[in-house]
């Protein structure tokens, strides 16, 4: 098992940050790792920290080179587990391009992944931050997952369940000292994602997006297929290509608050863009109270707020993770001053 030295990052992060990884191993497969943790460097190569496991860097911000030791998952594969009357158990390896896989399942004609399609990063990523978009979470099509602890070397399977999911959460973004006890990051490395898509399939057309485009091309009965195709052009209208312009998706996590906050805020703000919740509180759009605050188009040195989507934040070219933090920084004090709401930064900052 080779371990590189002095690695450039600036390709395996969407943001497109300058970097350099100090150590880093490319894991291919299960064994990879086991070679790794058996060899005489690891205990020397991860004395100060935990090793950082890297999947696309696309929720990334990295603000200096990284010293502890970087796992890069690289493991392939994808292959129909099980099918049912009831649905189909499909997996992926950890290192499959999450949007390439999604194509894929379509292709193979078993739906459901339809509304994620056109997300950046890998399939071991998609269930750290419970990625969603478009009415659909992973955790509605996750059926378990495989991983290796890499403290002890053993390999474990999770089920939903024991993934304790959540908005643009799970496990394995805590630290194993979390209050919960149970956080599995810097600790667990993600090796093959299994998901559950059930039959039949039933459309989920509910966003305001989605329903903008059955009333625009006069379809109202869509196929996966078709749906995949709207995402894809919702998602390019809207959002930056990280090829083009570095950027990791939404910056910030929707806030939710009480009926009374969000009532005092409509009372000063009636604009304000918010959906109630099922558990009574309210959601806030994120976009909505940045773009409030006049931070479209704006900027700290070459990191900045995307003109179109103000929840997004870019590197025009050459931006440092200190550029991009302080331009974050700066966004959630006007926000918290105007609306007295702290907005919860989505990537890891590393
Ligand atoms: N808005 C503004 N100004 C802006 C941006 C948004 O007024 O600059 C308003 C929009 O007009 C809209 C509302 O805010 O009424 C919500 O905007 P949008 O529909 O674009 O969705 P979002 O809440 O900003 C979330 C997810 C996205 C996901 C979309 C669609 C989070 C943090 N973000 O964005 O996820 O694609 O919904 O489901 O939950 C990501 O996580 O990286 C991501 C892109």
């Amino acid at each position: 098992m080779i371990v590189e030295n002095q690695v450039p990052l600036q390709a395996y992060n969407s943001f497109g940050i300058v970097a350099r990884a100090l150590h880093l191993a490319r894991v291919r497969d299960e064994a990879d790792v086991g070679a790794l943790m058996a060899g005489s460097a690891w205990p020397v190569l991860t004395r100060e920290a935990p090793p950082f496991v890297l999947g696309g860097g696309s929720n990334l911000v990295i603000t200096g080179d990284v010293r502890a030791l970087v796992l890069k998952v690289e493991i392939a594969g994808r292959r129909l587990v099980e099918e049912t009357a009831r649905g189909w158990v499909v997996e992926a390896g950890a290192g499959e391009n999450w949007h390439g896989f999604v194509r894929w399942t379509l292709e193979q004609g078993w739906p459901g992944l339809e509304n994620l399609a056109l997300i950046p990063g890998t399939v071991g990523a998609s269930p750290v931050q419970n990625i969603g978009a478009y009415g659909v979470e992973l955790q509605d099509r996750f059926h378990s997952l495989d991983a290796i602890d890499l403290q002890t070397g053993q390999r474990f399977t999770l089920d939903a369940a024991q993934c304790g999911f959540g908005y643009r959460d799970s496990v394995f973004k805590h630290a194993p000292s979390d209050a919960r006890g149970m956080g599995l990051a810097g600790r667990a490395l993600i090796t093959r994602v299994r998901f559950w898509l059930p039959r039949p399939w039933k459309p989920v057309l509910g966003y305001a997006d989605l329903e903008r485009k059955t009333a625009e091309t006069g379809i109202h009965a869509p196929d996966a297929r078709k749906i995949f195709d709207w995402i894809c052009a919702i998602r390019s209208a809207k959002l930056p290509d990280p090829a083009v312009i570095g950027n990791a998706g939404s910056f910030f996590k929707n806030p939710t608050v009480s009926p009374e906050q969000c009532a005092d805020i409509i009372a000063r703000d009636p604009k304000v863009v918010h959906y109630p919740m099922a558990d009574g509180s309210i959601k806030l759009a994120a976009g909505w109270l940045i773009d409030a605050c006049g931070w479209k188009g704006r900027g700290v040195g070459n990191a900045g707020v995307y003109e179109r989507q103000a929840l997004v934040l870019v590197n025009r070219g050459g931006a440092t993770g200190g550029e991009v933090m302080t331009l974050a920084k700066a966004i959630q004090t006007s926000v918290y001053e105007r609306f007295g709401i702290l907005l919860e930064p989505e990537p890891v900052v590393v």
